[in-house]
């Protein structure tokens, strides 16, 4: 949602039948959060410039065509928001439903299981089935229009033939490009919190990936410093930590700050 704007003219807004008063430049999801509202999202952060590539918080605002992500949406004077009206119900639902098509169903195995940003969101709209199945979007079975990156996905990963392989090269982490809904969010994070510019997107459409680079073969050898931030800012299991995987998801976490490069890491622990 972007950090809050601390100062700027005082605006008042309604929210959902609620009176705001907001400092001028806050997006609308930080106003509905202001005022007590959560609204569902996936590719905005607290310590992160909104983005709004999710569109999970699309919201209503009244004399306004469309409806625009709250997380990029600036704040007017006597501007009238619903966050939870019937229409963005129904386009968060539709829009979830998107991503968990394209999604392992691996819950209960996955070690972000009940750590998942995407889990609570699906939860949060009210997702209860997925009328799609895998590939149903991007996989013509006569081969016409089908394409290389694609039919490689449905027909070669091992395990479940869909997917893509897992890079197990870093000491630290796993990237599983199977469980990435391209939220961008550890691009974003290696660009702005961390200032190493070692990841990108790659492809478009259904192609598109997270990818340590063009000419890296995996995030070994690639510019990638380990330092975390990526494996922090995700919200799935597609970055994750190996400790996790391997002792289960942390009960504390503890910040640090050395003199490498003054970040600020944060490590969970048991
Ligand atoms: Fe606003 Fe993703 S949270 S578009």
């Amino acid at each position: 949602m972007g950090t809050p704007a601390r100062s700027g003219a005082p605006v008042s807004l309604t929210i959902d039948g609620f009176e705001v008063t907001v400092p001028e430049g806050t997006s609308v999801m930080r106003a509905a959060f202001e005022a007590g509202i959560e609204v569902p999202k996936l590719c905005a952060s607290d310590n992160m410039e909104a983005f709004g590539s999710c569109r999970l918080c699309v919201v209503e605002i009244e004399g306004r065509r469309g409806t625009p992500a709250s997380c990029t949406t600036p704040v007017t004077e006597g501007m009238v928001v619903h966050t939870q009206s019937s229409k963005v119900r129904k386009i968060r639902k539709g829009v979830m439903e998107l991503y968990i098509s394209d999604h392992p169903l691996d819950c209960l195995t996955c070690a972000a299981n009940g750590d998942c940003e995407l889990q609570d969101a699906a939860g949060q709209v009210g997702l209860r089935d997925v009328r799609y199945t895998p590939g149903d979007n991007h996989f013509d079975p006569k081969g016409i229009g089908a394409r290389s990156q694609s039919e490689a996905r449905l027909r070669e990963g091992p395990g479940n033939p869909q997917y893509l392989p897992k890079d197990d090269s870093n000491p630290y982490f796993t990237y599983d490009p199977s469980k990435c809904i391209v939220c961008s969010r550890c691009v974003r994070a290696c660009e702005e919190v961390q200032g190493t510019f070692a990841l990108t997107i790659e492809g478009r459409g259904f192609d598109s990936r997270v990818s340590a680079g063009a000419g890296f073969d995996d995030f070994l050898s690639s510019d990638c410093v380990s330092c975390g931030a990526c494996v922090q800012a995700c919200p799935t299991a597609t970055l994750q930590e190996k400790s996790v995987a391997e002792l289960g998801t942390p009960t504390r976490c503890v910040i640090t700050t050395c003199a490498y490069c003054g970040v600020g890491c944060s490590f969970k622990a048991e």
